[in-house]
């Protein structure tokens, strides 16, 4: 008999992977379920980024493998990056790390870091793979809640009545998904005194601000923060190059060659026309965010229409690509409303239970669909 490893008893599959199963055998059935549940951008990337794939892959000597540490062509372009955007100082050459997607640096982290029994501060509700990645790599999760009363900001007086002397890293994410709360920089401050007082490594997801987020920041802009956190950002909201694979870690030198240390051994770098044309997305100016913003913000005022036909209650100062809704009293929780919502009107939305426990009463709703889709949606749930 062939058994599977331990480890792997703590994860199960990936719930969008298991639901985009279920939604695919409606659809064999005849069904046409809209989906509204994933945040995969339906648009392309620009067509300078396209542009650039081709010609590069075009020549002879650009299919070998690439560097550990990512070409510096892009190391250069997302220091350029950090500088122009979230006016931080990296260093292209030992602080900036390519990955092929932040999903895998959360992976590399933990893997880099944590010993068995290492604690892990982890945000309830928040994106489940900093979960998964916690647990497979040994350590444990301490939640701690996200509460709509304290803005969805973690709250360091309950954090300090904990005993926290074998937490050692803490995950953070802001523009926060799924509650769309916005990141400040008194948060960010507090985040990095924190992880100093307590000799925490703060490690601070990215991915969502430049989506309808008028200022987009980052953890390392504040004053020391390189000294306990590290960052990690993403092409694939932004740039929507989401199956493209390309994200970035960024820290001092220290943390950088740590975490390479593991991940080297992982992969053997990217295919340097993809590497090549992340930079040019990384160029992308002013227009390229408003022109995207624009179609997100319209998608935005329908899907505020689509969840009143579901008599939801919700924020309008949300950031990021979803819509973080509280379901109407008469539902047990959001499991409940999104499977009737699902099997009588075949529209997929996202309960928010999947998040953690505190997400039990709400749902999620994506951006990633047109203004037409959302309006169909709008039109099934009423009927
Ligand atoms: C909060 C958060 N972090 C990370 C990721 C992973 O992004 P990437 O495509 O860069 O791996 C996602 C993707 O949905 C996300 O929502």
């Amino acid at each position: 008999m062939i058994t599977t490893a331990a480890r792997l008893n703590s994860v199960h599959e990936y719930y969008f992977s298991q639901k985009l199963r279920e939604i695919d055998a409606l659809n064999k059935q005849g069904k046409n379920i809209i989906n509204l549940g994933i945040g995969s951008p339906d648009m392309p990337p620009h067509p300078d980024v396209i542009k650039t794939l081709q010609e590069e892959s075009t020549k002879p000597n650009v299919h070998g493998y690439q560097s550990y540490k990512g070409s510096p062509v892009l190391r250069n372009a997302f220091a350029n990056w950090y500088q122009q955007w979230y006016k931080t100082n990296l260093d292209a050459d030992t602080e900036i790390l390519p990955l092929i997607g932040s999903k895998e640096g959360i992976m590399h982290i933990c893997m880099t870091y944590l010993n068995d029994g290492d604690k892990v501060l982890v945000p309830n509700p928040g994106y489940p793979t900093y979960r998964s990645a916690i647990q497979l790599a040994g350590g444990i999760c301490i939640d701690y809640e996200l509460k709509e009363a304290n803005n969805y900001y973690p709250d360091f007086d309950a954090l300090e009545k904990n005993d926290l002397s074998k937490v050692k890293l803490m995950w953070v994410n802001y523009p926060q998904m799924p509650t769309g709360q916005p990141a400040s920089i008194k948060l960010f401050e507090q985040l990095i005194a924190f992880g100093k007082k307590h000799n925490i490594l703060i490690c601070h997801d990215n991915p969502y601000s430049f989506i309808l987020n008028d200022e987009p920041l980052s953890i390392l802009s504040v004053e020391g923060a390189k000294d306990v956190a590290l960052e990690l950002n993403s092409l694939s909201k932004a740039q929507n190059m989401a199956g493209w694979r390309v994200g970035v870690l960024c820290g001092n030198k220290e943390r950088i060659s740590e975490v390479l240390r593991f991940k080297s051994n992982m992969d053997s770098g990217m295919f340097l026309p993809v590497q090549l044309a992340a930079a040019k997305a990384l160029s992308l100016g002013k227009d390229w965010y408003e022109s995207i913003n624009a179609v997100y913000g319209k998608r935005r005022e329908k899907v505020y229409e689509l969840l009143d036909a579901l008599h939801c209650d919700y924020s309008k100062n949300q950031s990021g690509m979803f819509m973080w809704a509280k379901i109407p009293a008469g539902f047990e929780n959001g499991y409940a409303l999104s499977d009737k919502v699902l099997y009588e009107s075949n529209v997929f939305i996202t309960p928010g239970g999947i998040f953690g426990n505190s997400g039990d009463n709400y749902i999620r709703i994506s951006l990633c669909a047109t203004e037409d889709k959302i309006s169909e949606a709008i039109e099934r749930v009423g009927n």
